[in-house]
């Protein structure tokens, strides 16, 4: 029997100016997180919103903020986002060439530490600070746009971590963002996650509340094909 995910609809997605509805319709919803993509145009080929929006969706929000940046240099930053009212912070390893510090100021923050990889970064760069950590995120697509296809290789990246978090007893949690929805969802959840974050999947479907609700039964539907 597979675990009931926490699902995290991602904002990127939703409509930006409709904000605070979408942000009412995430509280009213059975979604647990609401993801904020942070994009500098230099880490990825992107830009979307700062922490202007967080502090402001943060007034809103019932639900954790969970907060993803794709930034470099981070390190400038997660103070900042902190007090605009993010709860879980994730930088991205190959942005932090002293990760094991990064994690210790977000956490002396009172945030949630997270550490994110990028698909072709190999889950062993988490190793020695796996048990420093509160969330893993591993990228299901190159970050940067919603709506891409999901990368098959992350189900056995997926199982490394798994693995690598029971043999070091570690209590961070598994997060898979990108090209997730309810095609996939069932067999990343059998593969060991405990986070799905969900962008188009959820604010571009036709009844965005009930794709939340499957999401969230996930174990009980029935078998879908990647
Ligand atoms: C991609 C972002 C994702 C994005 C997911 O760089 O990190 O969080 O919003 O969007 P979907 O679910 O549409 O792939
Ligand atoms: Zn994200």
């Amino acid at each position: 029997m597979i675990k009931n995910p926490i699902v995290a609809p991602s904002l990127l997605a939703a409509d930006f100016l409709r904000l605070e509805e979408e942000i009412e319709f995430i509280n009213s919803s059975h979604a647990d997180w609401l993801h904020l993509d942070i994009m500098d145009g230099r880490f990825v080929p992107n830009i979307s919103f700062g922490m202007m929006v967080v502090e402001a969706a943060s007034r809103v929000c019932r639900k954790t903020l969970d907060v993803h940046l794709m930034i470099v240099e981070p390190e400038k930053y997660v103070e900042e986002f902190a007090k605009a009212g993010a709860q879980n912070i994730t930088v991205h390893a190959e942005t932090c060439s002293h990760l094991h510090r990064n994690i210790q100021q977000i956490k002396a923050l009172g945030c949630h530490a997270g550490v994110a990889i990028n698909p072709h970064t190999p889950v062993g760069i988490l190793e020695h600070v796996i048990e420093e950590l509160d969330l893993v995120l591993i990228m299901s697509v190159n970050p940067g746009f919603g709506g891409q296809k999901f990368i098959f290789e992350t189900l056995n990246k997926i199982r490394q971590t798994r693995q690598m978090i029971q043999n070091r007893n570690s209590k961070a949690l598994i997060e898979i963002d990108g090209g997730v929805g309810l095609q996939n969802a069932e067999k990343i959840m059998e593969a060991g996650a405990d986070v799905l974050v969900a962008g188009s999947s959820v604010f571009k479907s036709k009844n965005p509340a009930d794709t939340i609700n499957k999401l969230k039964s996930i174990g009980n539907l029935p078998k879908y094909d990647v």
